[in-house]
C-alpha cells in the first residue's frame, strides 16, 4: 500500500501481576470500600459531581502516600509506565517520573463518568479492581476529532484504527495507560454489581 500511518496514539494494556490477581483484588476492593466508608468529604463531593458513585478524586487523591497497599500498587504500576514511556520514545534519562495522584472510583449501577482528560500530568491510567461481567469499558476518543471538519462518515466496516472511538473492556487485574491529553469516558454501569477502579496520573521532572 502506498499509505503509512503517522502520529500514532498508543494505548497500553497489561495485567498487573502474572499470578495471584484474584486474591490481590479482593483485598484491594475491601480497602477501596472502607475508604468510601471513612471518606465523608469524598462522599459529599461525589454526591454533587459523580452522581450515584463514589470517587476520592477530590478528597483522598494521593493514596499511594498514605497506604502501604497503594504504595505497593504504585511500585508495580511505575514499572509499566516506564515501559510505556519507552515505547513512546520519551527520553527519561536523568529524569524522574512520579505518581502525582492516585484515587479510587466506585461505580454502582447507573453511575457514569463523562468525557474528560487529565490535566497537569503526562501519562495517566487506570487499574481495574472489580469488573462485573458486561460492565462498561473505557472509551477513548480520536484526539483529531475536532479537526475532521468536512470528512465523510466512516464505512460500517472501517478498521478499528480508523474509527473515531475505541473501547477497552474493563478487565479486573489489568492496567491501562494512555497519554493524559487523550479524552475518555465510561458509560453508565448497567450491571447490579459495583465496578471498582483506581486511577492515577504521572508527572516527570
Ligand atoms: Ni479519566
Amino acid at each position: 500500500m502506498p499509505t503509512r500511518a503517522w502520529f500514532s496514539t498508543f494505548i497500553y494494556q497489561e495485567p498487573l501481576l502474572r499470578k495471584g490477581l484474584e486474591r490481590y483484588n479482593q483485598d484491594l476492593a475491601t480497602e477501596c470500600r472502607s475508604l468510601r466508608d471513612y471518606d465523608a468529604a469524598g462522599r459529599r463531593w461525589s454526591a454533587k459531581n459523580y452522581p450515584g458513585g463514589y470517587t476520592s478524586y477530590a478528597s483522598l487523591n494521593q493514596l499511594h502516600k498514605f497506604s502501604s497497599t497503594f504504595t505497593e500498587l504504585e511500585r508495580r504500576i511505575t514499572r509499566q509506565v516506564r515501559r510505556y514511556a519507552a515505547q513512546l520514545d520519551m527520553d527519561l534519562r536523568g529524569r524522574k517520573i512520579s505518581m502525582s495522584d492516585c484515587w479510587v472510583n466506585i461505580m454502582p449501577e447507573h453511575a457514569a463518568h463523562s468525557l474528560h482528560l487529565h490535566p497537569l500530568s503526562f501519562i495517566s491510567g487506570t487499574y481495574y479492581v472489580a469488573t462485573p461481567p458486561d460492565c462498561a469499558g473505557l472509551k477513548f476518543e480520536d484526539p483529531r476529532l475536532s479537526k475532521f471538519m468536512a470528512a465523510p462518515p466512516k464505512t460500517t466496516r472501517a478498521k478499528p484504527s480508523n474509527q473515531p472511538h475505541i473501547t477497552y473492556p474493563a478487565q479486573a487485574g489489568h492496567v491501562i495507560l494512555f497519554e493524559s491529553w487523550l479524552r475518555h469516558e465510561v458509560a453508565a454501569n448497567r450491571t447490579a454489581a459495583e465496578r471498582i477502579s483506581i486511577s492515577f496520573n504521572y508527572s516527570w521532572s
